[in-house]
């Protein structure tokens, strides 16, 4: 991409505290905009509860439109139709490999202080595809669904995530129940060690989902790149994100070969909706996310040194304790953007 071009994002302002978390994104990517080579034109698009309300439909066409029109989309949390709209995005646009750091940051109470995770778990298949039917009135029969080519394509993406991370000690873990869904697990990581042998330099193993749940508790350090199937990874990155001290800070992405979407992990929180006092940083990491994959896809290398800028001003706000109230803080989701800016712009 030339020092010119702009990337389009479609920002989502969802519903709850969706719209404030939105606000502050959008300004601290127009200060970057403003003040760096890296050039962004938002657009804000409609999704929902509130679309529903307004529009008639969750995820309105002329929304759908404005996001196949940009770059990458940003997506603030929505509410009780959430389903309606990650959900029909996660199919229409391919977005197979579900992403969800867990990393230790300062002064945020979780179980350990140096954790540094990555769980890459794969968005298409397993028992979320839905198949679920009466045998009789009593008795319901879900099926679970495994293919060769989403699992490799999985793993192979686990493996990228391994390399392009700064770590010594590059390592993916495939993570399964193999001794008991003896089919589709064998499959799923019979598939991951394949595409092990093409990275000699990525150390591979593979654990068992519930010693996986016990590890991540005992000892979350011996983790680098988690690869595992739909349901499980969604469990286990719940447990992850607490680990590290909870929801208000983590990011996650919906990856797919030519679109991405970039959210935060929790919902709408409609207990804190309109008090000013949400943590904008998982939305904020997700902007960073979102910013390292267009730097990936577009080899920018301009775009990933910003990336990298703006987590480490997140960082050292929480190194002075500038914090929002719920890792114990006392700033606004507004004076925290304030704050944040104020950085940004100081860097240049
Ligand atoms: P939630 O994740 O919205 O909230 C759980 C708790 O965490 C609440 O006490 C909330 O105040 C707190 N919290 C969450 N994010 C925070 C932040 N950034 N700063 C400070 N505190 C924060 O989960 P809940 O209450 O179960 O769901 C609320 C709504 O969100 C539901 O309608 C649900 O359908 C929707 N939802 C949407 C998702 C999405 O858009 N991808 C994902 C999960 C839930």
């Amino acid at each position: 991409m030339g020092i010119m071009s702009k990337y389009k994002i479609s920002l989502i302002e969802g519903d709850g505290i969706g719209p404030e978390l939105a606000a502050s994104a959008k300004k601290i990517l127009e200060t970057i905009h403003d003040t760096t080579e890296t050039k962004f034109e938002i657009k804000q698009v409609s999704a929902g509860d509130n679309a529903l309300v307004k529009y008639g439909k969750a995820l309105p066409d002329f929304t759908v439109n404005d996001i196949k029109n940009s770059d990458a989309c940003l997506k603030s949390p929505v509410g009780e139709f959430a389903a309606d709209v990650i959900i029909v995005l996660r199919r229409m646009f391919d977005l197979y490999a579900n992403i969800r750091p867990a990393k230790s940051y300062p002064n945020i109470k979780g179980l350990y202080d140096d954790v540094d995770l990555v769980i890459v778990r794969e968005n298409t298949e397993d028992v979320y595809i839905g198949w679920e039917f009466n045998l009789d009135d009593d008795t319901i029969i879900a099926l679970r669904l495994a293919t060769k080519r989403a699992s490799e394509r999985i793993a192979q993406y686990a493996f990228k995530v391994a390399e392009f991370r700064n770590k010594n000690n590059k390592k993916v873990t495939a993570v399964h129940k193999a001794n008991v869904l003896r089919k589709s697990d064998r499959l799923f990581v019979n598939s991951c060690k394949n595409v092990a042998q093409k990275y000699p330099n990525v150390q591979f193993n593979d654990s068992y989902v519930d010693a996986c749940a016990m590890n991540l508790i005992r000892n979350p350090q011996d983790f680098d790149v988690i690869v595992t199937t739909n349901l499980f990874g969604d469990i286990l990155s719940d447990e992850a994100a607490q680990v590290v001290g909870g929801l208000g800070m983590g990011p996650t992405a919906n990856i797919g070969d030519n679109f991405a979407l970039f959210e935060p992990v929790h919902g709408a929180a409609f207990d804190i909706a309109g008090k000013d006092v949400a943590n904008p940083s998982s939305l904020i990491l997700s902007a960073k996310m979102m910013m390292e994959w267009l730097s990936s896809k577009n080899k920018d290398n301009k775009i990933l040194e910003e990336s990298k800028k703006l987590e480490s001003i997140i960082i050292s706000m929480l190194q002075e304790n500038k914090k929002t109230i719920d890792i114990g803080g006392k700033l606004s989701t507004t004076e925290f953007t304030e704050n944040v800016i104020k950085k940004l712009k100081e860097y240049y």
